[in-house]
């Protein structure tokens, strides 16, 4: 099949009270180590390009590798645009074959988000291209964007349906209390999610798919390789895996995951120097940091996200 939109993952998702999981690709071992723990585990997947991996690898290094993958695979393989910060950026990505985009107009006013996310949503809908939305501010670093853990914002379900309705957007990613970035909550600091604000909008908008960002768990097994191999990551902390458990049996149809595989990535690249100071080879050490990519995506599908033979 080609790259598909996230119509049907979703539709199934929200019926199976599971998750897709959308993992952020920045180059070539990333792909291919998401890719090969989908193909293990028979799992759909949303592959997503931010604004700033776009700059990096370049669209069409990007679009063409991840066609690669479906060809290879035949899974469900959507490829989004994570954080548009534009109707410019996400026609691009439109016109350049993504299959699903998001428009985040959150830090604009309720008008202007919806303004925006309307518009990209009929560019969008005409080309069977669908969009994820977003109200409420995360906390943490975006695309060079950094938004301090007193000025995020949780989304005011009382906003969620008037936002829906009129933008037409085909998925929502609201604020419940998680950030983007490895350092979620403070040393000491119990994390905690919002879930009566899930609640509240699940029962708001019956059967409609919402998408959780700044959901990396900070495996600590990695975290710990990294410190142990002459990294610094001692106070990162990310969601307890049973709170994304919960989220995905309910209306949470899309977790995204981009911490977590950058952590394991590097822990398994700086033990691959350290074990062997004398290699110089980019395969060797790159193979390691790719095993661990998979290693993490499989670990996922099955014990957080539940999507294992769903493709
Ligand atoms: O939400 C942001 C993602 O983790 C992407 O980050 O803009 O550094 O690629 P990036
Ligand atoms: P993490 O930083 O928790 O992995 O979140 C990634 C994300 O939300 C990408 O949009
Ligand atoms: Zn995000």
């Amino acid at each position: 099949m080609p790259l598909v939109n996230t119509k049907e993952m979703f539709k199934k998702a929200y019926e199976g009270g599971y998750a897709i999981g959308a993992f952020n690709v920045n180059n070539m071992e990333i792909v291919q180590g998401i890719i090969q723990a989908c193909k293990e585990l028979n799992s759909p997947v949303i592959l997503q390009v931010s604004g700033s991996a776009r700059k990096y690898a370049h669209h069409k290094y990007l679009y063409h590798m991840i066609t690669a993958a479906e060809e290879e695979t035949g899974l469900p393989i959507a490829l989004h645009l994570d954080h548009g910060s534009s109707f410019e950026l996400c026609k691009d990505c439109i016109d350049g074959g993504f299959t699903s985009v998001m428009i985040d107009g959150s830090h604009l006013s309720f008008e202007e988000n919806i303004e925006v996310t309307k518009k990209v949503v009929e560019y969008a809908h005409s080309r069977n291209v669908t969009v994820e939305g977003e109200l409420g501010q995360l906390s943490g670093i975006e695309d060079e964007v950094s938004v301090e853990q007193e000025n995020a914002s949780y989304t005011d379900p009382k906003q969620v349906q008037e936002f829906v309705t009129r933008s037409g957007v085909d998925s929502l990613a609201i604020a419940i209390g998680t950030s983007h970035g490895a350092f979620k909550f403070k040393p000491g600091q119990k994390p905690q999610l919002r879930f009566d604000i899930l609640q509240e909008v699940m029962e708001l908008l019956p059967g409609f798919p919402i998408v959780l960002h700044g959901a990396s768990s900070v495996m600590p097994e990695y975290v710990s390789t990294i410190n142990q191999y002459g990294g610094q990551m001692a106070d990162a902390i990310g969601i307890p895996e049973d709170m994304l458990r919960k989220a995905a049996g309910m209306a949470v149809c899309k977790i995204n995951v981009d911490s977590d595989l950058r952590l394991a990535m590097t822990a398994g690249i700086r033990k691959h120097l350290a074990l062997n100071p004398t290699h110089f080879d980019p395969r060797q050490y790159l193979a390691d940091g790719r095993e661990c990519i998979s290693a993490v995506v499989k670990y996922k599908i099955e014990n957080v996200l539940g999507c294992a033979d769903k493709a």
